[in-house]
């Protein structure tokens, strides 16, 4: 199974969408069967790490985000991935202005997906440190239910 998260910088929520959710297939001892990626609507970051607050809260919580890389999403990801997840109602509607018609790609809103309030993760860039910390707390949430999700699948 191939999952792609999506944001619009592709430098804060879906790196950190992808590396908790790298960790939770580990514990389940499924990450050989599911890959992971993540990517931007925006071009403005590609090849760039991760947003140093981004990647302080991550750490403090387990998650190493130190190798990931910033790229945009290609056409091409709506033939290789089967759950294309974005973060906001924005990255939603650029994803599926962007989706080829008879793709095979699954794309939702991540968190309204799994039933989850708020139904967007807020973009943290712009805003201060605490709002890094609920960016984690939301996709905490929602990787669970993604796991449970997958179980289903596999
Ligand atoms: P992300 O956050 O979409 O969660 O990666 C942002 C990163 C960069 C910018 C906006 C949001 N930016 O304007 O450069």
């Amino acid at each position: 199974m191939n999952i792609l998260f999506v944001c619009l910088g592709n430098i804060c929520r879906s790196p950190s969408a992808e590396g908790v959710m790298r960790q939770r297939l580990e514990q389940a001892g499924l990450a050989a069967q599911v890959a992971l990626d993540s990517a931007g609507t925006a071009a403005w970051h590609q090849g760039k790490p991760v947003d140093p607050r981004t990647r302080l809260a991550a750490q403090r919580r387990g998650y190493d985000l130190s190798l990931l890389r910033g790229r945009q999403v290609v056409v091409e990801d709506f033939h290789r991935f089967e759950l294309i997840l974005a973060m906001d109602a924005n990255n939603l509607r650029d994803l599926q202005a962007m989706c080829p018609a008879h793709a095979p790609a699954e794309v939702d809103l991540y968190l309204r997906r799994y039933g989850l309030q708020p139904h967007e993760v807020p973009d943290p860039y712009y805003g201060g440190e605490e709002g890094f910390e609920q960016v984690l707390d939301l996709l905490e949430e929602a990787a669970d239910r993604l796991l449970a999700d997958i179980r289903g699948r596999l």
